[in-house]
């Protein structure tokens, strides 16, 4: 039975991840949880997670935090994890400009206490432990922004430019790093701008939503012309198993939606389709154009050529397909999203966005 250790798995991608892996593979895996449980991670995430899983341990939960070397020893100790996957991070551009500390400490630190404590345990008289692997889930950030062509391959220089992005570019090269000096089987994934269920409304998509349904102003920062490649959840997920399965430890592979759209444009259609699949009264009038974010990376996109060609891997969803799904999903769960703005959020919110908006 394989063990995976997913780190910050109460977080919007590690939750659908561990969904999809009791999905694919049923009690024949043990999952451990581990999550420091910040302000983005929420238990409730994984309250679907059938009980006998609980019980049996196929599912452990163990709040903690990737930085404490202690406690992941007797973790790793304890379970001897074949798979780690390391979602755990601060993960947020805007609350990186406002305090980069955490950033720092959780994106850097946490990732080399996490490959340490993996190194010592999987490495024993310079034989690496079989079948084991480390795969580090990084973003398309760390390669900085583009102009209106090109796109980011693997090889392209890493160029980050906001504290969050300079704390994922770092963690990575530490990663590549353990490859290069001790043939630690570890393996990168940078993957564009996600969407879908489960995700923090301080996130662009998910705000947008809750403040239609709301009836509030939606901040877009600058002129609107800023442009991400959206990528829907499911998608990433299928990426990150296939990685696994067949990736090649000591390598780096882009994911990435090839679905480009600029902010304002994104703004108007999730209008537009939220208005048509509730029939409730909204138009563009909630556009809010605000001050812009410092720094502000103009433009990402994604070569997916690499996990493509080697691995067989592309998505699958359309980007109105993908975004449907996402807006039910917040509608049928809009107590999950009142729970969440109405605890500290509405503070971070009130400071962030009603002062950009002057
Ligand atoms: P998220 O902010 O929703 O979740 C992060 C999780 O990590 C939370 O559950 C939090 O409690 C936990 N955590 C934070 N610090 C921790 C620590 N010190 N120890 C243990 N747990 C800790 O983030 P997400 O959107 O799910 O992103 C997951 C990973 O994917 C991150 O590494 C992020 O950089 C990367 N990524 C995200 C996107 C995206 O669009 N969301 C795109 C590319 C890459
Ligand atoms: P975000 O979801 O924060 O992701 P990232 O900055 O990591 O790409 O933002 C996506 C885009 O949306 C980015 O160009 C910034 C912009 N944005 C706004 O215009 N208004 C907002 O309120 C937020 C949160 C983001």
């Amino acid at each position: 039975m394989k063990t995976y250790l997913v780190t910050g798995g109460a977080g919007f991608i590690g939750t659908n991840f561990i969904y999809h892996l009791f999905e694919k593979y049923g009690n024949n895996i043990r999952i451990i949880n581990y999550d420091k449980l910040t302000y983005a991670g929420n238990l409730e995430n994984l309250s679907k997670i059938p009980v006998d899983y609980i019980k049996n341990k196929n599912y452990i939960f163990i709040k903690g935090d990737i930085c404490n070397d202690k406690e992941l020893s007797i973790l790793f100790n304890t379970y001897n994890p074949d798979i780690v996957v390391n979602f755990a991070a601060e993960s947020h551009v805007d609350r990186s400009i406002s305090n980069a500390r955490d950033f720092i400490k959780t994106n850097i630190e946490g990732t080399h206490t996490l490959l340490e404590v993996a190194k010592n345990k999987w490495l024993n008289k310079n034989k690496w432990e079989k079948s084991k692997l480390f795969l580090h889930i990084s973003t398309d950030e760390v390669y900085g922004e583009l102009g209106k062509s090109g796109c980011f391959s693997e090889t392209t220089p890493i160029a980050p430019r906001s504290p969050y992005s300079a704390s994922k570019a770092s963690a990575d090269m530490i990663v590549k790093s353990y490859f290069s000096t001790f043939k630690m089987p570890v393996i990168i994934s940078r993957c564009s701008n996600n969407y879908g269920p489960y995700q923090f409304p301080e996130k662009f998509i998910p705000l947008i939503i809750n403040n239609c349904l709301n009836n509030r102003k939606i901040p877009v920062y600058g002129d609107g012309k800023n442009i991400r490649d959206w990528i829907y959840i499911e998608d990433h997920i299928r990426a990150i198993n296939i990685i696994i399965e067949k990736g090649k430890p000591g390598e780096i592979y882009n994911i990435g939606g090839q679905n480009e759209i600029d902010n304002i444009n994104l703004v108007k259609n999730i209008i537009d389709i939220i208005a048509k699949q509730t029939g409730i009264n909204i138009n563009y009038s909630l556009v809010k154009f605000v001050k812009d974010r410092p720094g502000h990376d103009y433009r990402y996109a994604m070569n997916i050529s690499k996990i493509a060609n080697e691995l067989k891997w592309k998505p699958k969803y359309s980007f109105i397909e993908g975004i449907g799904k996402t807006i039910n999903w917040y509608i049928a769960n809009r107590n999950w999203l009142n729970e969440i703005v109405n605890g500290e959020y509405m503070e971070y919110y009130k400071n962030m966005y009603e002062n950009r908006m002057g």
